[in-house]
């Protein structure tokens, strides 16, 4: 059995840290971290690299360094590694969940999925196709968002970025609203030819209709999810996935204070709903390993 709870004590390093995500995907560090303050601390003792979220920039008002942002707490959030709808900047390495206030009640939960285990979960025609094809993501994305995604306000050097990229077809329209299909693999093989279901697609889905979470799950409107040959995924192909996705999950009962690690490229996250509405006070942040530092 892998001992998942953790003291900082055994992760002085980044080397440290980085040993045990890649072996182990996720861990708890219990009773160590008492605000958002000694949060980001502690964060810095492994990470000098943070990724920004531009869908919750919104809600960084907590945060003194501004990188740290209250998750939301309603409704399911289906599986995703962070950051890997966005195409031309690469994903964060690991995502760090803080617990202010945990939830009392039945559900609230962190939901964590091992990449491995959910490909291994599909319906075999599904992770066949995964496998021989790329998926598509669609972004509709105003001006602001764009801007805040990419971290320029220039829809010239945008468009110099998105043209040398072969995976990407895109048009700015008048408002410079961006509209944008994205092709990338949804399964993700490591050196040893280990698959895993590692994407962003099911936060990424327009609707959802499995009966378990139908009207009580994150979804937006003017996503768009297909397959290489543009067709839509509709619920034949998304109903058996969450269905994987249900086999496979494991739930974080929240303490608070608890620290959350997960490995972004091993691991999906996302977060099962409350049963009924309460506090529940979770902060993230997400980084990167820098090159030299492990
Ligand atoms: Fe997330």
């Amino acid at each position: 059995m892998v001992n998942n709870v953790l003291t900082l004590r055994e992760l002085p390093n980044p080397s440290d840290l980085k040993e045990k995500l890649d072996a182990q995907g996720w861990l708890i560090i219990r009773d160590e971290v008492c605000s958002v303050e000694q949060f980001e601390q502690v964060s810095k003792l492994w990470f000098s690299q943070f990724h920004t979220s531009a869908t919750r920039h919104d809600r960084n008002q907590s945060s003194p360094d501004g990188l740290s942002l209250q998750v939301r707490s309603s409704g399911h959030l289906l599986a995703h590694a962070e950051g890997y709808y966005r195409p031309c900047l690469p994903p964060p390495d690991v995502g760090l969940l803080w617990c202010k206030t945990a939830p009392q009640g039945a559900g609230g939960e962190t939901s964590l999925f091992d990449g491995a285990a959910f490909f291994d979960a599909l319906p075999t025609a599904i992770a066949e196709r995964l496998e021989k094809e790329k998926v598509i993501y669609e972004l509709s994305w105003p001006k602001d968002r764009c801007n805040l995604e990419f971290s320029t306000s220039s829809v010239k050097r945008l468009v110099k970025m998105f043209e040398v990229n072969k995976s990407i077809s895109f048009n700015f329209n008048i408002d410079e609203h961006l509209h944008l299909h994205y092709h990338a693999k949804a399964v993700t093989e490591d050196t040893l030819g280990r698959r895993r279901f590692i994407n962003g697609f099911l936060a990424h889905l327009p609707l959802v209709t499995h009966p378990s979470y139908a009207g009580n799950v994150f979804t937006r409107p003017h996503n768009g999810v297909y397959w290489q040959d543009m067709s839509p995924w509709d619920s034949i192909d998304i109903d058996p996935i969450i269905d994987a996705h249900d086999h496979v999950m494991q739930r974080h009962r929240w303490q608070e204070g608890d620290l959350l690690i997960i490995n972004n490229h091993t691991h999906l996250h996302g977060r099962v709903a409350l049963a009924a509405p309460e506090a529940r006070e979770i902060f993230s942040r997400f980084a990167y390993w820098s090159h030299g530092e492990v």
